[in-house]
């Protein structure tokens, strides 16, 4: 089971300091927003590249912008291992995650809460990990979405079916409440941002989220 912490919730003035709290988690989830596909607005390449140095994780790239392959070259160059882009925000899905795979990073694939698992059906064998958006995307410290239990299940029984080593993530709403219920459905990566840099201590809050999980 692996957490990936999001930056969204750090303190941006003390964004080094944050990530060292969380060195611990085998994931860094970074949330790229562009106020077109989300209402809000957060970092392009420049900042991933910068925070690159500072830590040996996997740098987790959530785009949550239009046009998608417009930028995929560019946080590869800044240093992103998984590059996420949702179904939503591009027409030819296929062609971007084979093209994601040729850059040398790891693909993925989002769904927000209104899109059915089976939309992921004809694109599995493509993809190295399914983000199942439990929340609608752009904010950080929303309410989960119940529904999205059932569709992890789903998309664990997708992976196992055509591609068996897809990673299924889970992102939004996430916190000691659901962790377990959200393994046990078949998650490998829950995506936290409140439950950690919304804690005191978040390097605390990591160590008791890798304990629950155990
Ligand atoms: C929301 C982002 C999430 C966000 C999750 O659109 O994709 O990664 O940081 O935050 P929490 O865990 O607070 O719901
Ligand atoms: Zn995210």
């Amino acid at each position: 089971m692996k957490i990936a912490p999001s930056l969204l919730s750090a303190d941006f003035a003390r964004i080094a300091e944050q990530i060292a709290e969380v060195r611990d988690a085998a994931y860094l989830h970074l949330d790229v927003m562009d106020g077109r596909f989300v209402p809000n607005i957060t970092w392009g390449p420049k900042i991933v590249a910068d925070l690159r140095p500072l830590s040996k994780q996997t740098f987790d790239c959530h785009l949550m912008i239009v046009e998608p392959e417009r930028y995929v070259d560019e946080f590869r160059a800044a240093g992103a291992d998984v590059i996420t882009f949702h179904l939503e925000a591009t027409c030819h899905a296929q062609r971007l995650l084979a093209h994601v795979r040729s850059t040398g990073a790891r693909a993925g694939i989002a769904i927000c809460p209104q899109t059915p698992v089976a939309m992921l059906a004809d694109v599995v064998e493509d993809c190295d990990l399914i983000l199942v958006m439990s929340v609608n995307p752009g904010f950080a410290g929303q309410a989960f979405v119940p529904r999205s239990f059932e569709k992890v299940r789903q998309a664990r029984a997708l992976a196992d079916e055509r591609n068996p080593r897809c990673e299924i993530e889970v992102d939004g709403g996430i916190g000691e409440a659901n962790a377990r219920e959200l393994r046990d459905a078949g998650a490998d990566v829950l995506v936290m941002g409140k439950s950690i840099f919304g804690a005191p201590d978040p390097g605390a809050a990591l160590r008791d989220l890798h304990a629950l999980l155990k």
